[in-house]
């Protein structure tokens, strides 16, 4: 029966979950976990986490139970494909038996696509983008010792990989594949508080864009749309106070549990143009996912709100506004305007022409394509249409609740990049529907009394 024409996403998928250890401490049993797993040798997969002496101390506890430890620390940010060919490589090359990715989304993405590729025997990694791609669902085991408040990567069957071998380079691609998840995800408080504070926040606005697209997008799985909604209150009542006092205990449990729960809600319900925004401006300019999300989510929610006032409506009420007497489009600004002042409390810029150019560079990976791009953000049009078509093929892209045009793509890209960050009519988008000029569409309108 093709029910395609009825119903969008007329058949869930409940994705499986990792077993999971969760509170102080829990880090502390990933060695004997190992142990009862019956490993004897693993790769630790981390971009270092330096100062922090969290690879040492895990290391040792690793060798206290009796399975010894090869470390590759040389995980970045927005992990490339050469970061997995090269952990696959030292998986091989020192006989491991299996992988412990310690950090976060970075490491744990890295970690779970090297051991599919183990499990193809080599197989080139971009291979593996898209749904349910892998041909084998036994891999090699994988502990995920989580360290941040943003990806939920130690749970989640997604990856997000930057291409920059093939010929779609750059390219950042999704994958969703049962193979990807981890066998035990670990998350222990105690570690998210050796973040530093833009961390926190940056990770913040990651769990904060999974959670409200897990709950606005258009595959309304219900076994996750409570938990969307419940991270999304969490975020607001713990985020702050995990920014600015990373040693506030209660504040990053809250938000290591609203991180977990936005994760396990976007596994099965999938994602938004808010996470394909990001994956097209990070395969431009290699800055943090989470950042990227800060910037674009009061734009995306403002592009949204029309398709799904009701359940903006929602977000508000769960952001602590107060909706009585309101309608749900009244009540839908309210959203908006609570996650701009979100934002602002937390330190994400404006836009991404106010990223500090420093920062830009020092994020920027290595190899010939991001050596030659500019610090500064200040795409032009040819560089907005490239990240908008990006945006278009994204595999996020179908579940929004409002359909995307290349041109709506643009002009929200637009938007993050140059304009301040304040909430719009919905006139703002217009051109994506009338494919005009948001200002003649306007006018129209007016000539029409609307
Ligand atoms: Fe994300």
């Amino acid at each position: 029966m093709d029910t395609s024409r009825m119903f969008e996403f007329p058949v869930k998928e409940f994705f499986k979950q990792p077993r999971s250890l969760f509170g102080a401490g829990a880090y502390e049993q990933a060695g004997p976990e190992a142990a009862a797993l019956g490993l004897k040798h693993v790769l630790f997969v981390t971009s270092g986490l330096k100062g922090t002496g969290i690879v040492d101390e895990c290391k040792t506890n690793f060798e206290n139970a009796g399975v010894s430890v090869t470390v590759y620390d040389k995980v970045e940010s927005n992990p490339k494909d050469y970061n997995v060919m090269d952990t696959y490589q030292m998986f091989t090359e020192n006989e491991c038996d299996g992988f412990v990715s310690i950090g976060g989304g970075s490491s744990h993405d890295t970690a779970k696509t090297a051991k599919v590729v183990a499990a193809h025997d080599g197989r080139n990694v971009n291979e593996f983008q898209g749904l349910n791609q892998s041909e084998k669902l036994e891999t090699p085991p994988l502990i995920a010792i989580n360290t941040t408040v943003g990806t939920g990567a130690e749970t989640t069957p997604a990856v997000v990989v930057t291409d920059l071998s093939s010929e779609k380079a750059p390219h950042k691609w999704v994958g969703f594949d049962g193979a990807f998840t981890s066998t035990l995800a670990i998350n222990d408080p105690v570690l998210c508080m050796t973040q530093p504070p833009e961390f926190v926040a940056f990770t913040g606005f990651d769990t904060l864009a999974h959670g409200s697209e897990a709950y606005v997008g258009r595959v309304q799985h219900l076994s996750c749309t409570p938990l969307a909604l419940k991270s999304v209150e969490m975020v607001q009542r713990h985020l702050r106070d995990a920014t600015y006092n990373t040693n506030n205990y209660e504040a990053m449990e809250g938000m290591c549990w609203a991180q977990y729960m936005a994760a396990q809600a976007f596994s099965s319900a999938l994602l938004g143009i808010l996470h394909s925004l990001s994956h097209a401006v990070c395969a431009y300019y290699d800055i943090h996912h989470g950042l990227n999300n800060g910037v674009g989510i009061a734009r995306v929610w403002t592009f949204n709100q029309p398709a799904a006032p009701e359940k903006f409506a929602d977000i508000a009420r769960a952001m602590g506004e107060d909706t009585s007497g309101l309608s749900p489009i009244q009540a839908s600004d309210k959203a908006i305007d609570a996650v701009i002042r979100l934002a602002r409390d937390c330190g994400i810029p404006d836009n991404f022409s106010e990223v500090n150019p420093n920062y830009v560079k020092s994020q920027m990976g290595r190899g010939p394509f991001y050596e030659n791009r500019p610090a500064k953000i200040e795409s032009d049009d040819e560089e907005l249409e490239a990240m908008a078509q990006h945006m278009m093929e994204d595999l996020c892209t179908p579940g929004n609740p409002r359909e995307l045009t290349q041109e709506a793509a643009k002009e929200i890209l637009r938007d993050c990049v140059y304009d301040p960050m304040m909430r719009k009519t919905s006139d703002g988008y217009r051109q994506s529907i009338w494919g005009m000029d948001p200002r003649m569409a306007r006018q129209i309108g007016q000539q029409a009394g609307g």
